[in-house]
């Protein structure tokens, strides 16, 4: 009776279910998985959502693309970027999750088409790609002191059916953001293979250093079909509101069919809710220093990891990294991944994502969120450090 766009297998993994039952029996635990920036102590003015209430959102003025004060919003924010695009080129989604699936609708054939993404990387692209009928194939992202694009697996990965690249720029967990090589890399194979690139922004906003992440050059050249996909989700540190946008650029006429087409997946769905629309100028401006704290948060998190790390001989280190909101700890591949993460949850009170749960090419790797609140974060990392010591 079911379509297998769901898998029949749903049972939680071990970790998962271990994990569940700590939550259910109240244990207290150090979480290091976790993404929601509205609850880890970050400050949200209570006067934040005030726009939500704007009386212009009682009239309702359905846009396929939304509303044109939100996308001028969008375009003025790219702008700040040193990002051009006109108004005209963004639609505004209910989320970065939903603009995969209306691109995968323009692009791809059910059951006939593939896209290539990036391992590791962000693990709801196996349901993503799976639920709107479309085969993920993988290209593998290799660690070399950086992470860059393995270029002959991504060839091989390459079939006559594929119809779009993802990419994650800083990627979310390793981290790294797209070189000016590999950015000269994909841009090239898509432009001359005619098949387009969807480059997911959602921690643009997080560098490590100082400095901005710069778009590299190869992105502005507009020689093949880009889409460019964020959202106030981590922007604005808002994920419950689910706004979310594309930007389109490339080569005219590409683009024009690409929003022609796009129009009438948009115009069917219409899953924007007019408030968000109607507050989404007040919101993008308004929540700068939500964006700030979380950088610093992050920051501050990623410094005291390199530190702690600096000062224990327990055989770990911080994969390089550029932005985000999470981090790489190489460990012993002493125990398996499980073994240790499970270790960590039972033990110490500690959870962590093993490499697997992302598709690290080989043992053992841990994840953790630099979200935390400081001194939470550094316990568990201690704890980490420690519980791998004492392996
Ligand atoms: C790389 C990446 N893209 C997209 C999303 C989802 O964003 P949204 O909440 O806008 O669907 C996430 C969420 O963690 C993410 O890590």
């Amino acid at each position: 009776m079911f379509s297998r766009r769901v898998p029949d297998d749903r049972r939680p993994n071990r970790l998962a279910a271990v994990l569940a039952d700590l939550r259910r029996r109240g244990v207290p635990l150090i979480d290091l998985t976790v993404s929601n920036p509205t609850r880890v102590g970050i400050y949200y003015p209570e006067t934040l959502l005030a726009a939500l209430a704007d009386a212009r959102a009682l009239t309702y003025r359905p846009e396929p693309f939304g509303l044109r004060e939100a996308r001028e919003a969008v375009a003025e924010m790219y702008l700040r970027r040193g990002v051009r695009i006109a108004p005209d080129r963004i639609m505004l989604t209910a989320s970065t999750s939903e603009a995969y699936s209306l691109l995968f609708k323009l692009l791809c054939d059910a059951g006939q088409s593939s896209v290539l993404t990036p391992v590791p990387s962000y693990p709801l692209f196996d349901h993503l790609t799976r639920l709107d009928a479309v085969t993920d194939r993988r290209y593998a992202l290799a660690y070399h002191g950086a992470w860059e694009v393995e270029c002959g697996d991504l060839d091989r990965a390459w079939t006559p059916d594929t119809r779009a690249v993802l990419a994650v720029s800083p990627n979310n967990p390793t981290g790294s953001a797209l070189t000016a090589r590999d950015a000269d890399e994909l841009v090239n194979r898509c432009a001359e293979r005619r098949v387009a690139l969807m480059l997911d922004e959602v921690f643009c906003d997080y560098p490590f250093a100082e400095a901005p992440l710069l778009d590299p050059p190869a992105l502005e050249r507009g020689d093949c079909l880009l889409f460019r996909l964020g959202g106030l989700s981590k922007t604005a540190g808002l994920p419950q509101l689910k706004l979310g946008w594309i930007a389109v650029s490339g080569p005219t006429r590409l683009v024009d069919e690409a929003a022609d087409r796009l129009e009438l997946i948009c115009d069917t769905y219409l899953s924007v809710s007019m408030p968000v629309q109607v507050a989404a100028p007040a919101l993008l401006a308004a929540t700068s220093p939500i964006r700030d704290q979380i950088r610093d948060r992050v920051r501050h998190n990623y410094r005291a990891l390199h530190r702690a790390v600096a000062e224990s001989d327990a055989g770990v280190s911080v994969l390089a990294a550029d932005g985000g909101w999470s981090a790489v700890l190489r460990v012993p591949a002493i125990a398996s991944e499980e073994a240790l993460a499970l270790d960590l949850l039972t033990r110490d009170g500690v959870v962590a994502h093993p490499g697997f749960f992302f598709d690290f090419p080989h043992e053992a790797f841990l994840v953790v969120s630099l979200l935390p609140q400081p001194d939470t974060f550094a316990r568990g990392v201690y704890l980490i450090l420690e519980r791998v010591h004492a392996a």
